[in-house]
C-alpha cells in the first residue's frame, strides 16, 4: 500500500537556510520515495492568523512555492497546492469545529501562550486572542484529514497538534463513521537525524531572532555577506579551534558529507583562522543552491507559470479530496437531497406544463398533463361533469399530490385517486421524476 505524506507550509516569511535544511530538504527528499504519495501545500489560511499584512502573505506564498519549485519538488510527482485554492478544506473544518471539545483547544500550546502572556502583563486572559489562533489545530486537523494522511513530517512544537487531529478524527469516526473509519489517524513524524540550524548568532536560526541567513533571495554576494557576519570566538589564526562549541561547524556539517566534516574538523583543529573557515562554508553551501538560486529567480520573474502549476495542483488536489468530503457530509447529514419533487430552478417566462381538458367522443370529459415540451405525463379516463375532471386536476396539482397518485404498473403508471384508477401516468422511473418537476416549477410559478 502507497503511504500518504502530507505536510504544510505557513506563508509568513521569507524561507532561510535553516528552513531549507530542517523542512525542505527532508520533505523533497521523501517525495522521491518509491511507495510514497506526497502532498505538500502552503498553509495561507493558517498565515492569516499570524499576519493581518496582505502584501507579506502574498508575497511570501509566492516566494515559498518558488523556493519549493526550485528546491527540486516535482509538482508531477507531489501534489503541490495553496490550502486556500481548496475549499473542501474549509468545509470539513467547520465539521471538525462541530466536534471538537472547547476544552481540547483550552490545552493548546499556542492559546495557552498567549494567555500565560496575558497574564504576566496583566491584561484579560484572552486579549489578541482571535478565533483563528484558538481554532488553529482544528484547521491543521482539517488539511490532515481530508487527505487521509498516514504520516505527518513536523517540527517538534507541531506535535500537539498532530495529537489533537487524532483526537478530532477518532471523534468524529465514533459520533458519524457507523462503523467506518471515514477518517484516517495520522501519525506525526520527527526527523530526528535533521538538526535545528543554529543561526549568525548561535541560537536557532529563526525569522524572530533575526539571525537567518537568507537561502534565494539575494545573490551569491549576500549570502558570503551573512555568512561573514557568523558570530565566532576570538581565537586568532593559527590557533586550534574548538569544533564542538562552534556554530560555524554545525552549519558547514548540515551541507557536508561526513568526510568533508572531518576534514573540516581537523583543519579547524589545526588551526585555520574564522575568515578561511567562513570561506569554505561559503564556498560548500553556494556550490548546492547556486544553480537552485538561479531557478528561484527564474520563477520569481514568470509568476503566471508558478500560478499554473499550482492551479494545476488544486485541481489534482480537489478531485482527490471530493469523494472523501461529499462522504462526510452524506455522515453527517448534509448530503445531497434525494430527488423527491426537486424543482428545478426554471427561467422566467420559460414553458410551464399544462392541464388540458378535453371532452371525449364519447361525451365523458377528461383532461391530459403536457409537460412544456409536450409530452404526455398524465392522461384522465372520462367523467360525466367538467366539474369531476376540474376537482381532479385540482388535486393534482401538486407534486407530491400527483406522485401519491401513481401505482406502477405496466406498460404506465396508473393514476389512483380514493382507491380508484382515473387514468394513465408515465411509462418509467424517469417520467415520473419528469412529473414531479414539471409540477413542482408549476407550483412555482403559481407562487
Ligand atoms: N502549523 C504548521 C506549522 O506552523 C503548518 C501546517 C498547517 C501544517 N497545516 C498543516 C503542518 C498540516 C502539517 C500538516 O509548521
Amino acid at each position: 500500500m502507497t503511504s500518504r505524506i502530507l505536510t504544510g507550509i505557513t506563508t509568513t516569511g521569507t524561507p532561510h537556510l535553516g528552513n531549507y535544511v530542517g523542512a525542505i530538504r527532508p520533505a523533497v527528499n521523501a517525495s522521491r520515495q518509491a511507495g510514497t504519495e506526497a502532498f505538500y501545500f502552503m498553509a495561507d489560511l493558517h498565515a492569516l492568523i499570524k499576519c493581518g499584512d496582505p502584501e507579506r502573505v502574498q508575497r511570501s506564498r509566492q516566494q515559498i512555492a518558488a523556493t519549493w519549485l526550485a528546491a527540486g519538488l516535482d509538482p508531477e510527482k507531489v501534489t503541490f497546492y495553496r490550502q486556500s485554492d481548496i475549499p473542501e478544506i474549509t468545509q470539513l473544518c467547520w465539521v471538525l469545529t462541530c466536534v471538537t471539545p472547547k476544552g481540547l483547544m483550552n490545552r493548546a500550546h499556542a492559546y495557552k501562550a498567549s494567555q500565560d502572556q496575558n497574564a504576566a502583563t496583566g491584561a484579560e486572559a484572552d486579549d489578541g486572542v482571535t478565533m483563528g489562533l484558538f481554532s488553529y489545530p482544528v484547521l491543521m486537523a482539517a488539511d490532515i484529514l481530508l487527505f487521509q494522511a498516514h504520516r505527518v513530517p513536523v517540527g517538534r512544537d507541531q506535535i500537539q497538534h498532530i495529537e489533537m487531529a487524532r483526537d478530532i478524527a477518532q471523534r468524529f469516526n465514533h459520533l458519524f463513521g457507523r462503523g467506518r473509519e471515514l477518517l484516517v489517524l495520522p501519525e506525526v513524524v520527527i526527523e530526528e537525524s535533521v538538526a535545528t540550524l543554529p543561526g549568525l548568532d548561535g541560537r536557532k536560526m529563526s525569522k524572530s531572532y533575526d539571525n537567518t541567513i537568507p537561502l534565494f533571495e539575494g545573490n551569491a554576494r549576500q549570502l558570503r555577506d551573512a555568512i561573514s557576519r557568523i558570530v565566532t570566538d576570538s581565537r586568532r589564526p593559527g590557533e586550534p579551534k574548538d569544533a564542538d562549541s562552534s556554530h560555524l561547524y554545525t552549519l558547514y556539517q548540515a551541507f557536508a558529507t561526513p568526510e568533508q566534516t572531518q576534514a573540516f574538523r581537523a583543519q579547524l583543529e589545526g588551526g585555520m583562522g574564522w575568515g578561511d573557515a567562513k570561506q569554505a562554508l561559503y564556498e560548500l553551501v553556494d556550490g548546492q543552491i547556486a544553480e537552485m538560486r538561479e531557478h528561484y529567480h527564474a520563477l520569481m520573474a514568470r509568476p503566471a507559470d508558478v500560478e499554473d502549476i499550482l492551479l494545476a495542483g488544486a485541481k489534482k488536489a480537489r478531485d482527490r479530496v471530493q469523494p472523501l468530503m461529499a462522504a462526510i457530509y452524506e455522515a453527517v447529514g448534509l448530503g445531497k437531497d434525494k430527488p423527491v419533487a426537486q424543482a428545478t430552478p426554471r427561467k422566467k417566462g420559460a414553458k410551464l406544463a399544462r392541464f388540458v381538458s378535453f371532452r371525449d367522443s364519447d361525451g365523458t370529459f377528461g383532461f391530459r398533463l403536457l409537460a412544456a415540451d409536450g409530452e404526455e405525463l398524465l392522461v384522465s379516463s372520462g367523467h360525466a361533469t367538467p366539474q369531476v375532471a376540474g376537482g381532479l386536476i385540482q388535486r393534482l396539482q401538486h407534486a407530491d399530490a400527483a406522485r401519491a397518485a401513481l401505482r406502477a404498473a405496466q406498460p404506465h403508471y396508473e393514476l389512483v385517486i380514493d382507491g380508484q384508477v382515473i387514468g394513465r401516468g408515465p411509462a418509467d422511473e424517469a417520467g415520473v421524476d419528469k412529473l414531479g418537476d414539471e409540477l413542482a416549477a408549476l407550483a412555482a410559478a403559481q407562487g
